[in-house]
């Protein structure tokens, strides 16, 4: 097992990665449920493995009913909010119970704002299942629903008790899904950490191949980069943590000019986004063309879209720069870029020119129509 420490203070926990965890989820829960009952939210697609870990919850004696949600991005609204938080508090939940988040980012989302509100803020585990929510959004306590004014407006930092990974459970995950979370564990070699780029340049086909070494690795490796972000900037403030966002600006704007559906993941979004934001800093003359380059030929290499073509965009630069104008990140009315003065040097950038990104991007080779993704 490789655990993980997430060091910030009072809230400090730890992050369990071993193949097969979830078998053993009861003794690893144990010590946390004190004789109470462990809630568990999920969803439909965890319908397979939820009896494994209720199994393993009810061999040490945890009682533990499940919430079972409807997949998708459109779970992350008011009413299921409400929903689980009835649900909850008709199972009597109390402010030191711990409920179980299983499922990928919208259940750990969902699930962690609900516990930061109930009670006037109760403990959660998160346990999650998708190769993103394991190496980000699982890590590091940003909770949130989606709003009608856009993505993640509404929520909380809430941080954990215990996070518990197990590698195993990507097996049954579409490998669509297992690329788009792939875009996160590459983007820690890209923030600050050449070494490990270079290790996913000769690992990722292992890895995407479902190789458990390379797997393992790769989760340990992007939480422990994680939790040092998370561990110097919990809230935000710094600007360090901010650096988790590189590619998602761009990003942004492409899951916006996709509906966020299912036309483009998350993670692919973010893959795109990451080899726009650093062909835009190779532009600028703020890094080598070559590492650009580099960066859009990994991306590609994992089949990942390596720009707007790939994502299947054809809108305008002044279009996509609009939509970037809707992210939460905004502040005072200007937008702060990651950019890059190569890979693994990322910094965040207030200065950048929308109508100069905008151009930019007119410049772009572009999609005709959305790319179908198997
Ligand atoms: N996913 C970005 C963050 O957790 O800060």
């Amino acid at each position: 097992m490789t655990v993980v420490p997430v060091a910030l203070g009072a809230r400090s926990y730890e992050v369990w990665i071993e193949a097969g965890l979830l078998a053993r989820a009861g003794p690893a829960l144990r010590h946390l449920a004190n004789g109470r009952a462990m809630p568990i939210v999920t969803d439909e697609n965890l319908r397979g493995h939820l009896p494994v870990l209720q199994a393993s919850l009810h061999a040490v004696g945890i009682a533990s009913e499940a919430l079972i949600l409807p997949p998708g991005e459109g779970t992350k609204s008011w009413t299921q909010l409400a929903a689980v938080c009835d649900c909850l508090l008709e199972q009597g939940v109390e402010r030191g119970d711990h409920i179980i988040a299983f499922g990928g980012g919208v259940i750990g989302d969902l699930t962690g704002f609900a516990a930061s509100i109930l009670k006037r803020g109760c403990n959660f585990v998160q346990f999650p299942t998708t190769l993103l929510s394991q190496v980000d959004s699982s890590v590091g306590g940003k909770t949130a629903i989606n709003s009608a004014a856009g993505k993640n407006l509404v929520g909380a930092f809430h941080q954990p008790a215990l996070v518990l990974i197990d590698p195993d459970l990507l097996d049954t995950l579409p490998q669509r899904q297992v690329r788009a979370g792939y875009a996160e564990v590459v983007k820690y070699g890209l923030i600050d950490d050449f070494a490990f780029f270079e290790w996913c340049e000769a690992h990722a086909e292992a890895l995407l191949r479902g190789d458990a070494a390379a797997r393992e690795y790769a989760i340990a490796h992007s939480v422990a980069a994680k939790a040092r972000i998370v561990g110097e900037d919990e809230r935000e403030t710094t600007g360090k943590r901010a650096l988790l966002n590189l590619g998602h600006t761009f990003g942004h704007a492409l899951e916006a000019e996709t509906g966020f559906s299912d036309k483009l993941l998350h993670g692919e979004g973010v893959a795109a986004g990451m080899a726009l934001a650093f062909a835009y800093s190779a532009h600028k003359g703020l890094c080598p063309g070559q590492d650009a380059e580099r960066v859009a030929a990994h991306i590609r290499a994992v089949g990942l879209p390596d720009g707007l073509k790939a994502a299947g965009i054809a809108a305008s630069g002044t279009r996509l720069v609009e939509h970037m104008l809707h992210d939460k990140k905004m502040a005072s009315g200007t937008l702060p870029f990651l950019l890059a003065r190569g890979i693994g040097q990322t910094y965040l950038d207030k200065t950048v020119d929308l109508a100069d990104v905008a151009a930019f991007l007119d410049a772009q080779p572009r999609g005709a129509a959305c790319v179908h993704r198997p």
